[in-house]
């Protein structure tokens, strides 16, 4: 696929990708997922998105060629390609913080590399394609487990590890109360991995009812729609927990939030802020003293409108970041194989590559109760 302009990609030929770098290596690409981060490039909230570019950070494939420092995967392998691209020698990759990469992405001093993901991410074309490129392919491509089904892999490349990263820097400790704005993949895995970490309680809230509805039964949650059961999120909350407010609130949504007139006009509109920070707004103000705020809702890399002033006066620790997929693969990887995660109960639509122009308008409209699109490549063969 590539990006057009804003709202506008398409499925077109394009060059096989080429081995440049020694560590290099070329993907067959057998499944790849749209995501809610990719609605931030096709809404054109990402600085420096550049026509021609190839989106698609979430995908498996099969090694087809490898360059000559290649050493931890092979021709014929098949890989999950985590979504961050990361050296794994870098003072951040050392902590195992790959989301943060120091030499992947050159052009920034915050987020790593990410694949299909804006120059800003390091301008690397992405796996919505035949073909992807696959840099420093001895530190983020990971054999497909024996037996894992490639539909489970190719979640674990991004939804599932931010979910479970959502949950976990959110600090949950025993019985705690845990708000999740946003139920979409990310924010109904995230609330799926709130028990894990011994929460007695999950609420999760967004605006469309069929999103409620799954994630009421995948994740076993509580599920509200801040447009028709509450006038004010922050005061429902409050009402839920004694007037306390929650011990953790995680932002599932990010730069796309609805729900506020001004942050909309000013974050999605006329772009003065980089995308509107209505969840984490709300995250903020309906969590308790002392409490935790964890955002995976992505924001662009400029500035946004929040209360800071309540950070302080509140006592708040806030946690946010990129996923870092290879910290966690794995923990996960055994989740999934021992049936505690279920991550492709989540993919309620297949559909072919040619056609990624309607993949992203479905998702991106939230049409056909869509909750996680994959795309299935001509030669994908499997
Ligand atoms: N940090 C990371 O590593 C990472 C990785 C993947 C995705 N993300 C981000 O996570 C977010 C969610 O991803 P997704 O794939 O689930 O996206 P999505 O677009 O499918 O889901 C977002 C959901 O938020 C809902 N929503 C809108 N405004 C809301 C509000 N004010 N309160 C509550 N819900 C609201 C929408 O209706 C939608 O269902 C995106 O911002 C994405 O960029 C982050
Ligand atoms: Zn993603
Ligand atoms: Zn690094």
């Amino acid at each position: 696929m590539e990006y057009r302009g804003p709202k506008r990609v398409r499925a077109s030929q394009k060059p096989m990708p080429e081995i440049k770098h020694p560590q290099d290596a070329i993907v067959r690409v057998t499944r790849s997922c749209i995501c809610g981060s990719d609605l931030h490039l096709y809404n054109g909230n990402v600085p420096d998105t550049r026509v021609g570019m190839t989106f698609g950070h979430e995908f498996t494939g099969v090694i087809v060629e490898v360059g000559p420092d290649v050493t931890k995967v092979k021709v014929g392998d098949h890989v999950l390609v985590p979504f961050n691209v990361a050296c794994g020698e870098c003072h951040f990759c050392k902590q195992g913080m790959f989301g943060n990469c120091h030499e992947s992405n050159t052009q920034a001093s915050a987020v790593g590399g990410i694949f299909g993901y804006s120059h800003t991410a390091g301008g690397f074309d992405g796996g919505q394609a035949e073909y992807a490129r696959v840099p420093y392919a001895n530190v983020g491509p990971t054999v497909i487990p024996e037996g894992m089904d490639p539909d489970d892999a190719v979640l674990l490349t991004d939804v599932v590890p931010t979910g479970y990263q959502a949950a976990e820097m959110a600090g949950i400790q025993p019985g705690d109360t845990v708000v999740v704005f946003g139920a979409g993949p990310v924010g109904i895995m995230a609330a799926r991995c709130c028990w894990l970490f011994g929460a007695g309680r999950v609420i999760i809230i967004d605006k469309e009812d069929y999103r409620l509805e799954f994630a009421k039964n995948y994740a076993n949650c509580e599920a509200y729609n801040f447009e028709k059961d509450m006038d004010d999120p922050v005061v429902f909350i409050k009402k839920q927990t004694d007037f306390m407010g929650a011990d953790c609130v995680i932002d599932a949504v990010g730069a796309e939030a609805a729900g506020n007139a001004m942050q909309t006009i000013t974050g999605r509109k006329l772009l003065l802020q980089a995308g509107s920070a209505t969840a984490v707004h709300w995250a903020i103000n309906s969590v308790k003293k002392g409490g935790v705020v964890s955002i995976v809702g992505v924001y662009g890399p400029t500035d946004n409108l929040v209360p800071i002033g309540n950070v302080l006066n509140k006592g708040l620790t806030i946690r946010a970041n990129q996923a870092s997929v290879k910290r966690l693969l794995p923990r996960l990887i055994d989740h999934v194989q021992n049936g505690i995660i279920n991550p492709k109960a989540l993919i309620t639509h297949r559909i072919p590559l040619e056609d990624v122009a309607d993949g992203y308008r479905m998702f991106s409209a939230k049409l056909n109760n869509c909750i996680k699109p994959i795309l299935i490549s001509p030669s994908a063969n499997l």
